[in-house]
């Protein structure tokens, strides 16, 4: 379907909880306080970054990362978690990502895309 609502309530504080989405899988992050410092922090150093974004150009919401989990190298789905940045790492040929989905280090030419998204009301998101 174009449009998914999401039940934001059962998703726990550091889970990347993962949703189909115009047939791709959108990461749905309810970041930790320590992410979003992580996230934040860098936002400094963002001129470096290959496509620069601070995390508030990123995230509608502090606590919440939505992006398309497509890596944009060559499309592998990156692993959340992991990688030199914490946030996700694709194992395919080796990118990073940080806790905002921008591109830290590796071939990806880009940041996690962001689809279009809108929160209903404190516990529903609307992709789409
Ligand atoms: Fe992700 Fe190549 S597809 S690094």
């Amino acid at each position: 379907a174009g449009i998914v609502e999401v039940d934001l309530r059962p998703i726990r504080v550091g889970q990347n909880f993962t949703v189909k989405w115009r047939s791709k899988p959108v990461f749905i992050r309810k970041r930790t306080p320590e992410q979003i410092a992580s996230a934040r922090k860098d936002d400094v150093i963002a001129p470096s970054m290959r496509e620069p974004a601070t995390d508030a150009e990123r995230c509608k919401k502090p606590e919440w990362l939505i992006c398309i989990g497509v890596c944009t190298h060559l499309g592998c789905i990156p692993q959340p978690d992991a990688g030199n940045y914490g946030g996700y790492f694709c194992p395919c040929h080796g990118s990073h990502y940080d806790y905002a989905g921008r591109m830290r280090q590796g071939p990806a030419p880009k940041n996690l895309e962001l689809p279009p998204y809108t929160f209903l009301d404190e516990n529903t998101v609307k992709l789409g």
